[in-house]
């Protein structure tokens, strides 16, 4: 069966090669595993939280509708990245056999009234967002639609927390970024970047911005491509690594050397706020891609 559904998860899995296979959890709507042909793309703590007590810490978390902590009137009451990476969101179904595709919904009804009455000043921002996932022999597609059904507009963020396995940060390069700004969250500082690949030998916490849409991200380990990343309406991106002191002190993420495993690649709209009229719909989408060729889009 290409779609499993318990109480807490679909599993996507491809009938002509049972290997590649991804899943689901309910809460977050958070895809904490993709294998394409038996190896793990994604990056999971082992002290991750599956029951719906806190954000999965790996995977893919959903940030809506604001990126980080923001002080603006309409988002500080907010958690930091929302409430939709800690909401429960509603299986809808399958739309596609071939490639299984399903799709999940969330709108103020699936959200803990706390953290809702945190956005905005009108304290009733009647969203829904449609996610749809389509599981391919080589790549995930995660795709999201923003609705607006109130009579007013009201202003979001969106992201995909993409945390990516790596065999060795330290072997690492993430390409296509050179000349693009940056705004650096650790330095607090805008800038140009002047290095033709972005390396990791330290803590790392980077929004790329305006980023052209056909320059594709992508990982490369030692020479070779593991990941590629292709978006659609998803201007800017953010680098994370957290290195050994933020490991340290992030209680659910394990082991504390875990870091030299993963790197947080994030395709959003989160530099500015995406200001969404009345009735209208926004979407956007990514492809993660594994096995791609080497593209030089930038040195
Ligand atoms: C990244 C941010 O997107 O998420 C970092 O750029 C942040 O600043 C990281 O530390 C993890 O956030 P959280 O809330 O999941 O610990």
């Amino acid at each position: 069966m290409a779609v499993q559904l318990t109480d807490t998860e679909v599993t996507l899995s491809l009938s002509d090669d049972p290997n590649t296979s991804c899943k689901i959890l309910l809460y977050g709507a958070t895809v904490y595993s993709w294998k394409s042909q038996n190896i793990e793309q994604l990056w999971l703590s082992k002290a991750a939280k599956l029951d719906g007590s806190k954000p999965v810490r790996g995977g893919i978390p959903l940030v809506f509708p604001v990126f980080g902590k923001n002080n603006s009137d309409d988002f500080k009451d907010l958690p930091q990245h929302g409430f939709a990476r800690n909401s429960t969101w509603e299986f809808l179904g399958q739309t596609q056999q071939d490639p299984p595709t399903v799709q999940f919904g969330l709108g103020p009804e699936n959200v803990d009234e706390k953290l809702y009455s945190g956005w905005g000043s009108n304290k009733d921002n009647d969203f829904t967002l449609i996610l749809t996932i389509a599981l391919h022999h080589t790549y995930l597609k995660t795709s999201i639609d923003v609705i607006n059904n109130n009579d007013y507009s009201w202003d979001f963020n969106w992201l995909f927390h993409n945390y990516l396995q790596v065999n060795d940060i330290e072997d690492t390069l993430v390409s296509n970024l050179a000349g693009e700004n940056c705004f650096d969250q650790l330095l607090n500082e805008h800038y140009e970047e002047k290095a033709p690949a972005v390396t990791f030998i330290e803590e790392l916490d980077r929004i790329y911005n305006q980023i052209p849409e056909e320059r594709m991200v992508q990982v490369i380990e030692l020479g070779k491509v593991v990941h590629s990343i292709q978006r659609e309406n998803l201007p800017d991106i953010v680098v994370w690594n957290p290195w050994v002191d933020k490991s340290s002190s992030i209680a659910d993420f394990q082991p504390k050397d875990g870091f030299k495993k993963m790197v947080c690649i994030e395709p959003g709209y989160v530099k500015k706020f995406v200001t969404l009229n009345p009735g209208e719909t926004w979407s956007a989408s990514q492809i993660i891609k594994r096995n791609e060729p080497l593209t030089l889009q930038s040195v």
